[in-house]
């Protein structure tokens, strides 16, 4: 997930991208460049790490033009080094992107073939030698993109600049956010409102399959074929409040778009990008003070985290509601890649069954706001019975925080929105870098495990945006689900608890009946209340489970019941067999989650705005229940 910048206007575009680049910043960090006209040809500046280090590099340089593109990197493809930076250049061409090109291994190839030079590892590069090759033999920017665009799969923003038109960007996109916004001397195009609210007001946000031609200050859009399209402007009135809501009808859809930047800055610092390794960050398990933490050497904090893992004998996951479910996702990740075992319980049954707390385990309790009575009681509970707790939080110095021997933070921002949406990602991150150190810890995972499912990891906030496009879907689809009597979602093994986040969002927000079932006990009662008035929403990802599920599916099928599946990628039985088939990058098991789990959140979103809820605040609920 990355940021990209536009500009064309009177002013410095190295002035106006940095500017840009740095609201964006959250959206990677690990290497940055612009690549700005300078007369007549584009001089490209990159550098690897932080935007500061580009803005010492640029310091020393002076342009003479007006017209530029950058970019801040995440890296998916390639380690983030200066060479993988963009913009990318091949010929007179420039390009950033945000996303993954599926196919790239394919097209890159052919492209080998036929005599192109790579100067990275990355799948964006393969796009600026489309543009250039298309320009080469006779296009003109504008058309180029259009020859090159049927041959991208995957999620994808782009900006496409070219010397021979200085006064051109060709913009397009598929997942990823793009937006634009002008005024009556310049343009700008980026990844997010921000970066363009010093300019104007007045904006308009790409759709999928969308393209924006920049000429001067004349702005024109397109569909994939080329055909001219009307867009509306959005005038953003940005007020403070809307300034935290940055222009979503609710602070719960804003915090839903959040989570792929949720996710990259809760695993940010615990993944080595180069190395594609896991070392958590100043976890601090014997720091007496919080304030200790920031002071602590983090291969020694590392060394410590590694040593009291590896005298784990069991793990606990303590939480509520949400939270909860986080930890269950935890239990399939923990015990598949460190074979240490989990039990997970609910705050409020924990702390008065008398759990049996054996030596050497390790208690995990998760609250966003670290304040929930049930869960700080079960962590005073699990301390007096001389367990090592590690706590999961959103709100630093909070009493879970604070009273925890180990600390991971969520990093997810405020959350405001009652219903807790981008917490819960963060939250599944960290537990992917938390099962990969105890795997190691154990000396259960290998590296190249470990590799993969860093990788995996590091790509899912691109895979994230590309599926919150599903929110046009659910905002269309709403009118029709809201006549429902009831919603049984359904899904085994780590789909489990994601079924059961599904019906707690759609309880919480359009006050519906709704049921999470592991598909597995459908037989066992279910069943019996399938018929053509429920909604059945099954998890199906390809995984070891896949088979399993489609069974369920068809027994759901048989009863009458109203399908949505969601699965990876094209899958023509679960089309078949569903009245909505919704579709899912394919990716390792690990992250699935993060990826099902939006659909599930953009459902009970405009379900509960068609039915006039009140989305941040629903009836009855708290956002920190901090009475038992
Ligand atoms: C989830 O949408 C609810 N807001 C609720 O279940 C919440 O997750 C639970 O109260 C736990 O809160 P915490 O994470 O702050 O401990």
């Amino acid at each position: 997930m990355c940021g990209i910048v536009g500009y064309y206007g009177p002013e410095n575009p190295v002035d106006v991208i940095i500017k840009g680049l740095k609201t964006l910043e959250y959206r990677g960090y690990d290497s940055a460049g612009v690549a700005i006209l300078n007369n007549g040809v584009f001089k490209r500046v990159r550098a690897e790490g932080k935007l500061s280090h580009l803005e010492k590099k640029l310091s020393t340089e002076t342009f003479n033009g007006h017209l530029g593109v950058g970019h801040t990197r995440w890296a998916t493809h390639g380690p983030p080094v200066e060479k993988n930076a963009h913009p990318h250049v091949v010929g007179g061409a420039s390009i950033v992107h945000n996303g993954i090109i599926e196919n790239y291994a394919e097209l890159k190839d052919q492209l080998i073939k036929a005599g192109s030079i790579f100067h990275s590892d990355t799948d964006s590069e393969l796009i600026a030698h489309l543009v250039s090759h298309e320009i080469e033999i006779g296009k003109d920017l504008f058309h180029a993109v259009i020859e090159i665009l049927p041959k991208l799969e995957g999620a994808y923003s782009v900006l496409a600049v070219h010397e021979k038109y200085p006064e051109e960007i060709v913009a397009f996109k598929s997942g990823p956010p793009l937006v634009v916004g002008k005024n009556e001397k310049e343009v700008v195009v980026a990844s997010d409102l921000q970066a363009i609210m010093p300019y104007t007001k007045n904006v308009v946000f790409l759709q999928d399959n969308e393209i924006l031609h920049v000429t001067g200050t004349k702005i024109e859009f397109f569909d994939d074929r080329g055909q001219k399209i009307n867009k509306k402007e959005t005038k953003v009135d940005w007020n403070p409040e809307l300034i935290e809501k940055q222009g979503y009808d609710h602070y719960m859809l804003k915090e839903i778009y959040e989570q792929p930047r949720a996710v990259a800055m809760a695993m940010g610092p615990h993944v080595d990008l180069a190395s594609k390794e896991v070392r958590l960050c100043k976890v601090g398990f014997g720091v007496g003070q919080l304030e200790d933490l920031e002071q602590l050497e983090a291969r020694a904090d590392w060394e410590n985290t590694l040593k009291t893992f590896e005298g784990v004998e069991r793990v606990f996951m303590v939480a509520c509601g949400t939270s909860f479910y986080a930890g269950m996702v935890g239990e399939y990740l923990i015990e598949r890649l460190s074979k240490i075992p989990v039990e997970c319980d609910i705050a409020s049954e924990f702390r008065y069954r008398h759990p049996v707390i054996p030596k050497n385990s390790l208690v995990v309790v998760v609250s966003q706001s670290g304040e929930t009575a049930d869960t700080l009681a079960a962590l005073r509970l699990a301390r007096e019975a001389g367990a090592k707790v590690l706590s999961i939080c959103n709100v630093k110095n909070s009493s879970m925080d604070r009273e925890a021997d180990g600390h991971l933070y969520m990093n997810a921002g405020v959350e405001i929105g009652v219903a807790s949406t981008k917490a819960l990602s963060s939250t599944i991150a960290l537990m992917n870098c938390l099962a990969v150190a105890l795997g190691k810890a154990k000396k259960q995972l290998n590296e190249g495990d470990e590799h993969k499912f860093v990788e995996a990891l590091l790509a899912a906030p691109s895979h994230m945006e590309s599926v919150l496009a599903y929110d046009k879907f659910f905002a269309e689809a709403a009118d029709t689900l809201k006549d429902f009597r009831g919603f049984l979602y359904m899904g085994r093994g780590i789909h489990y608890p994601i079924a059961l986040e599904g019906a707690l969002k759609m309880k919480e927000l359009a006050y519906m009946h709704a049921e999470g079932y592991a598909a597995g006990e459908m037989k066992h009662g279910p069943l019996a209340l399938i018929d053509q008035s429920m909604a059945i929403i099954m998890l199906a990802p390809s995984d070891e489970l896949y088979d399993k599920t489609v069974s369920n599916l068809e027994e759901a099928k048989a009863r009458g019941g109203k399908i949505i599946s969601i699965g990876s990628g094209k899958n023509e039985k679960l089309e078949v067999l569903s009245d909505h088939y919704l579709a899912l990058p394919e990716v390792e098991w690990t992250i699935n989650p993060l990826l099902e789990l939006i659909p599930l959140q953009l459902m009970s979103y405009h379900v509960a705005d068609r039915l006039g809820k009140d989305i941040d605040q629903p009836r009855n609920l708290a956002k920190s229940v901090t009475v038992e």
